[in-house]
């Protein structure tokens, strides 16, 4: 008796966890996912990559202010470069990234800000950050492209308001 019961609890002890641990990352992850809004970038649109010549907004790609204080950054990228690969805004802005890529797949990792995002031909990739403090970020590709993938950066400067 004593011995089956000792079984028991010892097989218990091993269940619960294997129960619990289970139940807390669904939690976890239940929560980061509706109450963080954190999310896996999912594809905003598509677009032709042998016609950003007529297509809106790649056939302008820079930076543009598109209501006070909110700016839009329409980005090509392209073997081996970023278009624009500066992009200056004032602080307390919020930036929105409008990216695809012109041939072959690239990243767009901006970890000060949290941005990670795939560009591939054909697709169109977003996310919106706020910069409030003045300062520089780095922005590079981070999926392997090639012969000069290393050189494949560019920078957010965010410049202090003028009063
Ligand atoms: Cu583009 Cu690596």
């Amino acid at each position: 008796m004593m011995r089956g019961m000792t079984i028991y609890l010892y097989e218990l002890a091993w269940m619960l966890p294997s129960v619990a641990i289970p139940a807390a990352m669904l939690v976890a992850l239940i929560v980061t996912a509706f109450g963080a809004g954190i999310h896996v970038p999912g594809v905003e649109g598509r677009v032709d990559p042998t016609k950003f010549a007529e297509t809106a907004p790649f056939n302008e790609p820079g930076v543009v202010e598109v209501e006070p204080s909110r700016y839009e950054v329409r980005m090509i990228a392209g073997i081996w470069f970023f278009s624009p690969n500066e992009v200056r805004v004032p602080a307390g802005s919020t930036v929105t990234f409008i990216a695809t890529s012109r041939d072959v797949i690239h990243g767009l990792a901006l970890h000060d800000a949290n941005i990670n995002l795939m560009l591939l031909p054909g697709r169109v990739a977003r996310a919106t950050v706020q910069f409030n403090t003045p300062g520089e970020h780095l922005f590079v590709c981070h999926e392997y492209c090639g012969i000069a993938h290393h050189t494949m950066f560019g920078k957010v400067i965010v410049e202090p308001r003028q009063r």
